[in-house]
């Protein structure tokens, strides 16, 4: 079968191997490919699974263009991770390797603020937005504070209250690269993720999922992925299309963030890659479309085909699973829960030693379960018991 897909033997640059890159780590070693992955950390989850590993973060760029050029690489992706994916265009348009994004677009792509001029120049709806470059506090409250060149809630946060708004500023220049903070209104209502594909300028929706998103001080971060969207997903997947044509995003996966606000569908913004919570693992139980094979095969300049999605199940939920702080003892046992019905995949990301903090980003999960059912409510509710089987012991007096 890897023969057939015209994959194997391939050698391609993975950028990151952790969580949020083992779908497409395991979907290139089915496949056949060779793959060299790229993280700073020598205990990324993913590394197991790599032909070759480098030791290098994922965001050093000249090391990852001469890595390019010593292991030959026939292509470089970047899949659920921001800053890499302008790093992997970049790279791959030096080598002449065929990639599904230009540079430019690329470069858009990885900046918050970059989007947010695209989508007003193009009439894409979304929050309303400033730019701030030292502490304030005079912004008009509730509002978003957030790092414009950052991804995983890094510098995120939700202010309520006037008085916390310095500190939010404050944090939000802080772990942005640019030195500037982007102030967004809050958007409330349902937050729907557009899962796409395109090819040649045809954009196609795979899934539309709910984001069940955590509350402060955990603001933003994801806990589960439901599928079918109880509402709204024909408006969101449409937004998600105008919203990626703006960027000029004409090829690969898109992964498209929106709120259902009471005036409408807005626009968080755009990833230019496969999503980072497992989410072609659920596309592919949900409607039969192998997002990760797409990508890989985008990124190593194959041909592909407009895929055709078609429900498979009723229902399919991906749910992250929470530990308890401190230093984990023993990973949970993971048999129990990946027998019962309906549960597809069992992820624990971290080995005994780690050091789970309290819920902050969405590093901080400890795992996540895939589950199927007849309806989106049965899905939901088979990955939630799986979840409560796993329990992650670990010993707060170490931390
Ligand atoms: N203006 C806003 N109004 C309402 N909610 C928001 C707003 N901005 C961000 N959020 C919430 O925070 C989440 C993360 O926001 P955003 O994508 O901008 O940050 P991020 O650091 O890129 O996070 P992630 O890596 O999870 O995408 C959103 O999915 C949403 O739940
Ligand atoms: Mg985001």
């Amino acid at each position: 079968m890897a023969g057939a897909s015209g994959l194997s033997g391939k050698r391609l640059l993975v950028l990151g191997a952790g969580a949020a890159q083992l779908g497409l780590l395991e979907a290139a070693r089915g496949a056949g490919v060779f793959t060299i992955a790229v993280d700073r950390d020598p205990g990324a989850p993913g590394m197991a699974l790599a032909d070759r590993r480098a030791i290098l973060s994922a965001e050093d760029e000249l090391g990852i263009g001469r890595l390019a050029e010593a292991e030959r690489v026939e292509g470089v992706i970047a899949p659920g991770i921001d800053w890499p994916v302008g790093i992997a265009a970049r790279v791959a348009a030096k080598r002449a390797l065929p990639h599904p994004l230009e540079p430019a677009t690329g470069a858009l792509a990885v900046s918050k603020l970059r989007q947010r001029e695209r989508f007003g120049a193009e009439g894409v709806p979304q929050p309303r937005w400033r730019v701030v470059t030292e502490p304030e506090d005079d912004l008009p409250v509730p509002c978003v504070l957030k790092a414009p060149d950052r991804q995983g809630q890094r510098g995120l946060s939700l202010v309520r209250d006037e008085s916390e708004l310095r500190r939010a500023v404050a944090q939000a220049i802080a772990a942005a690269r640019n030195g500037q903070a982007l102030v967004e209104e809050l958007v409330e209502g349902p937050e729907l993720t557009v899962n796409a594909f395109s090819v040649d300028g045809e954009f196609v929706p795979l899934t539309v999922t709910d984001r069940i998103t955590a509350e402060p001080p955990a603001f933003g971060v994801a806990l589960a992925h439901v599928w079918p969207a109880e509402d709204g997903a024909a408006e969101a997947a449409e937004v998600a299309r105008r919203a990626v044509a703006a960027l000029g995003i004409r090829n690969g996966p898109t992964y498209t963030q929106i709120r259902l606000s009471a005036d409408g569908p807005k626009v968080m913004e755009v990833a230019a890659r496969l999503g980072g919570g497992h989410d072609a693992e659920l596309c592919r139980a949900a409607v039969g479309v192998d997002l990760n094979g797409l990508a890989l095969r985008a990124a190593l300049g194959e041909p592909v085909e407009p895929p055709s999605p078609e429900p498979r199940v009723g229902g399919a939920t991906t749910a992250f699973l929470v530990a308890p702080a401190g230093e984990l003892q023993t990973p949970p046992a993971v048999d129990e829960a990946a027998a019962a019905e309906g549960v597809l995949a069992v992820r624990v990301y971290r080995r005994p030693g780690f050091r789970f903090g309290e819920l902050r980003t969405g590093a901080d999960r400890a795992g996540a379960v895939l589950a199927v059912g007849d309806s989106r409510a049965a899905a939901w509710d088979r990955a939630r018991a799986a979840a409560a089987l796993l329990r992650f012991h670990t010993d707060a007096a170490l931390v």
